[in-house]
């Protein structure tokens, strides 16, 4: 009885959490995608002070652009690199490249000179046809 009870809720909860996942990465296409998360790597190329450092945000997807790709950027700020290439939203919230496209495999890069920040991706949003 119980049994009976129980299980179409818990069809209904993995049904929800499984769609919950398609949208965070882009909806059901975007699964082609799925173990191929943008990633960023961040490298100093000056060593003065302040330091500079280089970002490279790199669209692993080798099928599918990516759009709208948002960081976690703790308090960067907008002075330090033109908005086109990382535009400042809020307190950890930036998007790169005005949110535009980066085609699959394509590498996006700025520098910026300042003590570290430490940025990684948050949310994208795959376009596949
Ligand atoms: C960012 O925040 C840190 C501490 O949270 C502070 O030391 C630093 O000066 C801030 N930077 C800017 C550009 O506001
Ligand atoms: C960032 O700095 C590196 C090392 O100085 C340089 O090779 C590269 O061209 C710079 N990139 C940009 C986008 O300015």
């Amino acid at each position: 009885m119980t049994m009976q009870m129980q299980l179409p809720a818990l069809n209904f909860l993995w049904i929800s959490l499984t769609l919950a996942s398609l949208f965070h990465h882009g909806w059901a296409l975007g699964a082609k995608c799925d173990m191929n998360s943008p990633t960023l790597q961040q490298t100093q190329v000056g060593f003065g002070n302040p330091p500079i450092y280089m970002v490279e945000v790199q669209n692993n997807c080798p099928l599918c652009p990516v759009i709208n790709i948002h960081l976690k950027c703790g308090n960067f700020s907008q002075s330090l690199v033109n908005p086109r290439l990382l535009k400042v939203l809020a307190y950890d919230n930036c998007v790169i490249n005005g949110g535009l496209p980066l085609a699959p495999s394509q590498k996006f890069t700025f520098n910026y000179s300042h003590p570290k920040f430490l940025m990684r991706p948050t949310t994208w949003f795959f376009q596949c046809e």
